[in-house]
C-alpha cells in the first residue's frame, strides 16, 4: 500500500553528509535520489528551505497492548509515532501476556497489524522458562529480544546466569540482538530495603534505592558474557556515567556492545523529583548532572549509538501519591525527535548525528538497515520534512498518547517537524495525524 512521492528542492541529511537532492518514492521505495528528477504522475511535495530525514526508528517502546490498554493502545501509541516523526518502532515484550513464544508473538502481531499508523516490530522476552522459544520466535520474525535484570513493569523475572549464557551464545549462532534492562535485581532490592527501612517517602528516595552501582555491575557482567559469546548486546536506557566507561572501553575493544541512552536521562537530573514527584519516577532512576554530562559526551564520542524514548505511558492514577507505589516511566515517542532536532539547530551536536542516533544506528542494530532508517535506493520511503526556521511548543494535551503525562510539557524547542512520511504517504502534518486508516505493517529483521 506504498505511495508515489516525489519531494522536491529539500536538504537530504544522512549520518555522512547534508546535500540538496529530490527523492522520487514509487510504490513505497526509494526509486531515485538526485538532482532536477521528475514526478512522472507522482505527488510532488517541495522541500525547499526544509531538511529531509530518514524517518525514525525509535527501538524501545511500550504500547501496552495487549493487555494493558487502559495506559496506551496500539493506535494512540502509533499516532503519537507518526506524529512526531517516528515511522518504525520496536515494541517491548512486557504486555499482558508476555510476549514469551512463537504463539504469542504471532498474536500480537495479528491483533496489532491493524492499529499500526507506522512500521513496527516486536520483540520477544527471555525469562528462565522459555530460552527453546528464541530460535522459532527469531524464525518467525521477532526484532530480537529483551531482557530484564532488574524488576520493573510487569515484574518479569530475570533469569539466571545458565539461561542468560544459553541464549547469548543462541544470539551469536542465529545472528539476532539482544537487548537488555540491565540493573542488578539483588542490588536494587537490598537498596530499596534499606532506604524503605529508613522510612523515606521523599521523591528522591527511588533514586536512592536503585543506585548506579546496580546498573555498573549488570553491564560489567553482560560485557564478559558478550565477549565469550559473541551475541549483539544492547543496554537500553544508559543512564550512569560508571556505565558509559563501561562502554567506551566496550567498544575500544571491539566488542558488539551498544548502548542506548533516552532524552530524559540526556534533559533531566534526579533534582527534577522537587518540580515534577512521582511523574520523573522511571527505572533507572534520573541521576546526577556528572551523568548527564557524561551521556552528552558519550553521543559526541559514538560511545553511545542510538537514543530511545523508552515510551512507558501509565494513568495519571497510576503516576500519583506515594513515590513507592507511583508506576515507573512516562510517555516519550512523540517528544523524542523534536528534542534532539532541537539540540542538533542550538549546536550542541550536528543534525547528521540525530540521523545517526535516531535512525541509522537502530536500524543497524537490528537489522533493518538500509530498509528502514535509511534514504537509499531501493529502501522504505519513510522519511521526516523538517523546517529548521520554525519553531515547536510541546503541549501535552496535543500529545497523542492516552494519557498525556510529561515532564516535557511547555517546552520550547527550535524547529518544526511538517511531515511524517511513510512508504510514500504523508501519515502526519504539523503535529495532526492525516491518514486516516493505519497503514503501518510488521518489519522483520533482514537476515544474511
Ligand atoms: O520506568 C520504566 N518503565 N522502566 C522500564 O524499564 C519499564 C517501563 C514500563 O514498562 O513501564
Ligand atoms: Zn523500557
Amino acid at each position: 500500500m506504498g505511495g508515489d512521492l516525489l519531494v522536491k528542492n529539500g536538504r537530504i541529511v544522512t549520518p555522512w553528509s547534508v546535500r540538496e537532492a529530490d527523492i522520487l518514492i514509487r510504490d513505497g521505495v526509494i526509486e531515485r535520489v538526485g538532482r532536477d528528477l521528475n514526478a512522472d504522475g507522482a505527488e510532488v511535495l517541495d522541500a525547499r528551505g526544509l531538511l529531509i530525514l530518514p524517518g525514525g526508528v525509535d527501538e524501545h517502546v511500550h504500547m501496552r497492548e495487549p493487555g494493558l490498554t487502559h495506559k496506551e493502545d496500539f493506535a494512540s501509541g502509533t499516532m503519537a509515532a507518526a506524529a512526531g516523526g517516528i515511522t518504525t518502532i520496536l515494541e517491548m515484550p512486557n504486555t499482558v501476556p508476555p510476549v514469551e513464544s512463537v504463539r504469542e508473538l504471532r498474536r500480537k502481531r495479528e491483533l496489532l497489524r491493524e492499529r499500526a499508523y507506522v512500521d513496527f516490530g516486536l520483540y520477544g522476552v527471555l525469562h528462565d522458562g522459555n530460552v527453546d522459544e528464541l530460535a522459532g520466535m527469531w524464525e518467525e520474525g521477532a526484532a530480537g529480544f529483551k531482557v530484564f535484570l532488574g524488576p520493573t513493569t510487569g515484574n518479569l523475572p530475570a533469569p539466571s546466569d545458565s539461561t542468560l549464557y544459553e541464549a547469548m551464545a543462541l544470539a551469536a549462532r542465529h545472528g539476532f540482538t539482544l537487548a537488555f534492562h540491565a540493573e542488578n535485581r539483588g542490588l536494587v532490592e537490598y537498596f530499596t530495603e534499606k532506604v524503605r527501612g529508613e522510612g523515606r517517602r521523599d521523591y528522591e528516595a527511588h533514586a536512592d534505592s536503585r543506585p548506579s552501582i546496580c546498573e555498573e555491575e549488570a553491564v560489567s557482567r553482560l560485557m564478559i558474557f558478550a565477549r565469550r559469546t559473541g551475541a549483539k548486546t544492547l543496554i537500553v536506557h544508559v543512564s550512569a556515567r560508571e556505565t558509559v566507561e563501561l562502554l567506551r572501553e566496550a567498544k575500544a575493544r571491539g566488542l558488539k556492545v551498544w548502548g542506548e541512552t533516552c532524552p530524559h536521562y540526556l534533559l533531566l537530573t534526579r533534582e527534577a523529583h522537587k518540580k515534577y514527584g512521582s511523574l520523573v519516577k522511571v527505572n533507572p532512576p534520573l541521576r546526577d548532572e556528572e551523568d548527564r554530562r557524561s551521556l552528552w559526551k558519550a553521543l559526541k564520542d559514538d560511545v553511545i549509538r542510538t537514543i530511545g524514548s523508552d515510551h512507558a505511558p501509565h494513568t495519571p492514577e497510576e503516576k500519583s501519591g506515594d513515590i513507592w507505589n507511583a508506576q515507573a516511566g512516562f510517555i516519550g515517542v512523540e517528544t523524542i525527535l523534536p528534542i534532539m532536532l532541537d539540540a542538533a539547530l542550538r549546536g550542541v551536536i550536528s543534525i547528521r548525528k540525530v540521523v545517526s542516533l535516531i535512525s541509522y544506528w537502530p536500524s543497524r542494530i537490528f537489522g533493518l538497515y538500509p530498509r528502514k532508517g535509511s534514504l537509499e535506493v531501493g529502501g522504505d520511503g519513510d522519511l521526516v520534512i523538517i523546517d529548521p526556521g520554525a519553531e515547536t511548543r510541546i503541549v501535552a494535551e496535543r500529545l497523542h498518547s492516552k494519557h498525556k503525562l510529561t515532564p516535557f510539557d511547555g517546552l520550547s524547542l527550535r524547529g518544526k517537524i511538517r511531515y511524517t512520511v511513510l512508504r510514500g504517504r504523508v501519515v502526519a502534518e504539523d503535529g495532526e495525524v492525516v491518514e486516516e486508516k493505519p497503514m503501518g505493517e510488521p518489519v522483520s529483521p533482514l537476515r544474511r
